[in-house]
C-alpha cells in the first residue's frame, strides 16, 4: 500500500504475525527508467530478512515493464538496493486496479480494465513476461471492472496465464464506497476452473481478521486472501487468533517507538516525510486511557527525535 507498506512497517508486521506474501508499494516503471530512478527506488527497498516480498509495478510503457522485470528477475535491482547476492524479490505484480485519478487519466492502472485499453494491457503483460523469462512468477492485481462489472476482463487476464490473480471486489467507479462483492470474486475463481489453468485466485476487500479470511476462502474456494486496511485496525491481523485487543498501553507505545526508531535509521536522511508516520500513530496509540491526548501530541511532532522523546516520556509515565 502506497506510503504504508515500506520496508520498516513490513518488518514490524513480519515480526508480529507474518502473511505468506508481502507486496511493496506500487512503483512506476516509467519513472524507474527515467532520471528520477533514485527517488523511486526507495519504494522497493527491502531487507534480507524479507524473504516473501513481491514487487508491485505500474506504468504505461511496455518496454519499461520489460526492462524493470528483467532487472528484478536477474537480481540486478536487488543488488542496486544494496542487498547481498542471492537475496531477491519472490515475484512481480502488475497493478491494474488503482483507481486514483492521476493514474487513471493517463490510461494506467485501473484504466487498463477498459475494453479499449486491452491491447495495451496485453502488451504490458507480454513485456513483463519477456523480462521475467520464467525466472520469477507473474501476478496481477485488479478490480471487478471499470464503471461496470466486466468479467470479460478476468477472462482475458486468465488467458494470459499469470501465476496469480488478485481480485479486489469492487469496480473502479465504486472506489471504496460499497462493500466488496465476494460472490463476484467467487465467479472469477469459477472462470479459472473453466479455463483449466493453474492461476491462483486471491480475493481482496474488507477482510478484517484471519478467521474472516479463512471463512471467505472456504466459501468461495479461493487460493488466498489479501488484507490491506485490516492492518490499520489490527497489526496482528495475520495471526490465527489475534490478541491485539489485549495488547496494553506500554506494549503499544513500545511498538510505535520501535517503528519510529527503525524509520529514523532507514529514512533519516529525509527520504520519506515523517508525516507518513501519522497513519501508524493511529494504529498503535489507541485503545487505552489518554491515547487521544498522546496521539494529538505525536501527530504534531516535527522530527523523529521529537517523536522518540515524546514516546519515551509516555513510556516512563506508567499510569
Ligand atoms: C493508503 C492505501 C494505499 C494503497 N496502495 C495500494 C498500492 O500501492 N497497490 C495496490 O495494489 N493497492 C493499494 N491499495 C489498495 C489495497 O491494496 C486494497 O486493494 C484495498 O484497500 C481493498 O482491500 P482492503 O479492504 O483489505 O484494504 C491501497 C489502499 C490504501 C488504503
Amino acid at each position: 500500500m502506497d506510503d504504508v507498506t515500506d520496508t520498516v512497517f513490513r518488518q514490524i508486521v513480519q515480526d508480529l504475525a507474518s502473511p505468506d506474501l508481502f507486496f511493496t508499494e506500487f512503483v512506476n516503471v516509467d519513472g524507474l527508467m527515467s532520471p528520477g530512478r533514485a527517488k523511486l527506488l526507495k519504494k522497493l527497498k527491502f531487507m534480507p530478512s524479507e524473504t516473501r516480498l513481491v514487487a508491485q509495478l505500474w506504468g504505461l510503457k511496455p518496454e519499461n515493464f520489460k526492462a524493470v522485470a528483467e532487472q528484478i528477475a536477474t537480481g540486478q535491482l536487488a543488488q542496486e538496493l544494496g542487498l547481498p547476492k542471492g537475496v531477491n524479490f519472490v515475484g512481480v505484480d502488475l497493478n491494474m486496479g488503482c483507481p486514483a485519478k492521476s493514474e487513471v487519466q493517463n490510461g494506467a492502472c485501473a484504466a487498463l480494465i477498459k475494453k479499449e485499453n486491452r491491447d495495451l494491457a496485453k502488451q504490458i503483460i507480454d513485456a513483463t513476461k519477456d523480462g521475467l523469462a520464467g525466472r520469477l512468477p507473474l501476478s496481477i492485481k485488479t478490480r471487478l471492472g471499470f464503471n461496470e462489472v466486466d468479467l470479460t476482463w478476468h477472462d482475458f487476464l486468465l488467458q494470459q496465464k499469470p501465476q496469480m490473480l488478485t481480485v479486489h471486489g469492487r469496480t473502479r467507479k465504486q472506489m471504496s464506497k460499497v462493500p466488496a462483492d465476494w460472490e463476484l470474486i467467487g465467479q472469477v475463481r469459477h472462470l479459472r476452473d473453466m479455463h483449466g489453468t493453474d492461476t491462483l485466485v486471491v480475493g481482496n476487500g474488507d477482510v478484517i481478521s484471519y478467521e474472516h479470511a479463512l471463512q471467505l476462502a472456504g466459501k468461495y474456494n479461493l487460493d488466498g486472501i489479501m488484507i490491506g486496511r485490516g492492518i490499520f485496525a489490527d497489526p496482528k491481523v495475520f495471526m490465527e487468533r489475534s490478541d491485539w485487543q489485549y495488547v496494553g498501553r506500554q506494549q503499544r507505545i513500545a511498538l510505535y517507538k520501535k517503528q519510529v526508531q527503525m524509520f529514523n535509521v532507514m529514512w533519516g536522511r529525509g527520504e520519506r516525510n515523517i508525516k507518513t508516520l501519522n497513519k501508524f500513530c493511529k494504529v498503535y496509540i489507541n485503545g487505552f486511557d489518554g491515547a487521544r491526548e498522546l496521539r494529538d501530541k505525536l501527530m504534531n511532532a516535527s522530527s523523529t527525535t521529537e517523536l522518540i522523546s515524546l514516546l519515551t516520556a509516555a513510556e516512563n509515565r506508567r499510569d
